[in-house]
């Protein structure tokens, strides 16, 4: 039977997965916020190849039932999303939750429904030049793998992952999906809000006085994690952070581009999520100063055009 995937928040990474699915010849149908006509042609730009697909969409809340369900929202809408959809989920369905910053996990954790929770991460890069025009910019690997901690499942994709992972270059099924998280997360605390509170490409935290803030950063986040236990995450940290600076030199920060265009960002759900829920969870008291008067001057910047709840 064709597997039939809906797509919750088909942006530039929801609707790049979306054109994968369906050239790959599975069913997908868009799940929107908005008004809709019933149908969404989205265009994908490869840089080879330039293709434009009409996809089904309807509202979400009026989807009939889910077997394979793919959020690709911003971190902070992904509560919401799996709210409104839960009842839904058909009773053995999968959910694949593929965004950056983890401020999610708890409330997914302890939402009860007996669906099948997988979560991910790419480092493709896409981007739209309209709403509806998505472009991907770099080829990158993408990871998968279940949130539960039983062996039996992490080891096993969920019905609908596998064709998901055959349907996208350079995919894989992980047997610890936590620890490549909770990796991202780090690299992201140590690039992502220096990027944005200077407005610089990550290339620019190698560079001047910025490179001894970097490396302030990067060695702040490494003793929270080497605090909560986190050996796998802190160790190294430093050289994964320069690493991934140096390859990804030119590029502009999703924070940065956020702050740029004065839309909320992800920073209550990468670094936010790191000092006030990680941090506290911590084993031995540990010190942040850079870090936060980081998250503190950001949150000034981004008051006047993120309206959120005062953490
Ligand atoms: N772009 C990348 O290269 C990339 C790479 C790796 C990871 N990520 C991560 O992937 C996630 C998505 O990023 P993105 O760049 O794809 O963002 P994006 O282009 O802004 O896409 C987000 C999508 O979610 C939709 N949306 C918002 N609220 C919704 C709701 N309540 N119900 C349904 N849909 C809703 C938006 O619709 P409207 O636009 O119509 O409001 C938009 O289509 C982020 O966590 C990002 O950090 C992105």
């Amino acid at each position: 039977m064709t597997v039939h995937w809906h797509v919750a928040g088909a942006g530039a990474i929801g609707g790049y997965f979306a054109h994968q699915l369906r050239r790959y010849g599975c069913d997908v149908t868009l799940l929107t916020h908005r008004p809709s006509d019933g149908t969404r042609a989205l265009t994908l730009e490869t840089g080879e190849n330039i293709e434009t697909l009409l996809f089904p969409e309807c509202p979400i809340g009026q989807s009939g039932r889910i077997d394979h369900l793919l959020i690709t929202t911003k971190a902070f809408q992904v509560t919401e999303v799996f709210d409104a959809l839960v009842s839904a989920l058909a009773p053995d369905a999968t959910v694949l939750i593929m965004v950056n910053g983890l401020s999610w996990l708890q409330s997914i954790e302890t939402t009860r429904h007996p669906v099948q929770v997988c979560a991910g991460t790419t480092t493709t890069g896409c981007y739209r030049s309209n709403r509806d025009h998505i472009h991907r910019a770099g080829l990158g690997a993408t990871q998968v793998g279940h949130l539960s901690a039983h062996k039996a499942m992490m080891e096993k994709p969920p019905p609908g992952i596998a064709e998901l992972l055959r349907s996208t270059p350079d995919s894989y099924w992980s047997t610890d999906i936590r620890s490549i998280l909770f990796n991202k997360l780090a690299i992201n605390c140590a690039i992502n809000p220096l990027t944005a509170l200077y407005n610089v490409n990550n290339g620019g935290l190698l560079e001047g006085s910025l490179n001894d803030e970097f490396h302030s950063v990067i060695e702040e986040t490494r003793t929270i994690f080497s605090a909560l236990g986190y050996t796998g995450v802190a160790t190294d940290l430093g050289q994964k952070a320069i690493t991934v600076a140096r390859q990804t030199a030119a590029n502009t920060s999703s924070m940065c581009a956020d702050f740029n265009a004065r839309r909320r960002s992800e920073l209550e759900d990468i670094l936010g999520y790191l000092l006030d829920t990680l941090k506290p969870e911590a084993a031995s008291e540990v010190d942040t100063p850079h870090l936060d008067q980081l998250l503190f001057a950001l949150r000034e910047k981004e008051a006047p055009y993120a309206k959120r709840p005062t953490p």
